[in-house]
């Protein structure tokens, strides 16, 4: 708030309107529809699985740092098409970045790495306009017929934007979900003796732990909420997670955690409207599918006592630092 808007040459998805905003889209749920989503399932199954693989079989962890940071990164790194095994250098660059937003990143080395190296990783794909990709990567750098070419820096800043948008909040949402289910024992063993439960379970953390806490607008026209009028041209921040706790919405116990909430997927923390976020179906598969096989593999894993949830750092992204956990051998219950 009080900030200038940054000036882009290009347009950016999150803040551009029709008909620009309507082309950006479209380009982008080419890879990334619904069905299409759904569709990468048994990838995130493969990448859940590496990463719990190289959890020990008993002892203390923090499970954010060991575990859950690692499943959104590299499920977005496989629908963008960066190649596996620079994986962990494009996490070690974003993540130093998208920790600095919303300040400016661009004098950052890390910056600097990354976006020479998605150059090159674009350069490498246009020079061989033969081997086509089912991937985000082709998608941009070859237009269709009815489509506009996009010039290198305008691409990297659409892959900026989805590393961005796709990583610490799906981090965020598989940790909230997990600290509040262990924190309250009876749901945790509920969901492990019936896994019909964990898609209510996800949306309940969704509702009460937003992991994107706001998004801004720019009012066009004269307005009034509630008996504030709003002026054009001004700033307004939405907070999604005051509206996913608003007790005329959810009742009294808006406060509180409940694994059968029923409607919890009623909350707006993917927001509403044209802008709404296109990556919420394979954040729902990445969370559901991380859950589950920690649920399968430690089904006897509890916090550690003094585990509380402190807030990252950060305005926009809520989920607690760290997820102090003891792991316990399956079948030692
Ligand atoms: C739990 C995880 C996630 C949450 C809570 C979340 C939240 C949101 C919210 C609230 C918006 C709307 C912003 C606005 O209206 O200004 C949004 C937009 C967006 N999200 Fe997500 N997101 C998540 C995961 C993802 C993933 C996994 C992807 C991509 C793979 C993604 C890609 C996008 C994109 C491209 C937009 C912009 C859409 C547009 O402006 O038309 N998000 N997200």
């Amino acid at each position: 708030m009080g900030a200038d808007d940054v000036q882009l040459p290009f347009a950016m998805i999150t803040t551009a309107d029709p008909p620009i905003h309507t082309a950006l889209r479209a380009r982008l749920l080419k890879d990334m529809a619904p069905p299409r989503l759904r569709k990468m399932r048994s990838q995130v199954e493969a990448i859940v699985e590496e990463c719990i693989a190289a959890l020990p079989e008993s002892g203390s962890i923090d499970l954010y740092d060991s575990f859950v940071q690692y499943v959104p990164t590299r499920v977005l790194y496989a629908v963008i098409g960066i190649p596996e095994p620079r994986w962990n250098e494009v996490e070690k660059w974003a993540d130093v970045i998208v920790a600095t937003l919303p300040e400016p990143a661009h004098e950052l080395p890390e910056f600097g790495a990354l976006t020479s190296y998605l150059a090159q990783l674009i350069d490498d794909r246009r020079a061989r306009p033969h081997e086509r990709h089912d991937d985000v990567l082709d998608n941009l750098c070859f237009a269709a017929p009815n489509e506009r070419e996009m010039s290198t820096p305008e691409l990297i800043a659409h892959l900026l934007q989805l590393l961005g948008a796709a990583t610490d909040t799906t981090r965020a949402l598989i940790v909230n979900c997990l600290f509040r289910l262990l924190n309250h024992r009876e749901q945790w063993e509920s969901v492990l003796d019936d896994r019909s439960k964990l898609t209510n379970a996800i949306e309940e953390s969704l509702r009460f732990d937003s992991p994107a806490q706001f998004m801004v607008r720019t009012v066009v026209q004269s307005v009034s909420v509630g008996s504030c009028p709003i002026e054009p041209d001004k700033k307004v921040y939405l907070n999604i997670q005051s509206a996913n706790h608003d007790e005329e919405r959810w009742g009294e116990d808006s406060m509180t955690y409940r694994a059968d909430r029923p409607n919890a997927s009623g909350h707006l923390a993917f927001g509403r409207g044209i802008h709404a976020c296109i990556g919420a179906p394979l954040a729902r598969i990445e969370a559901w599918v991380a859950v589950n096989a920690l649920l399968d593999k430690y089904p006897n894993m509890t916090l550690e006592p003094d585990a509380k949830w402190i807030k990252c750092d950060g305005a926009l992204v809520r989920r607690p630092q760290m997820l102090p956990v003891l792991l316990t051998k399956a079948g030692t219950r």
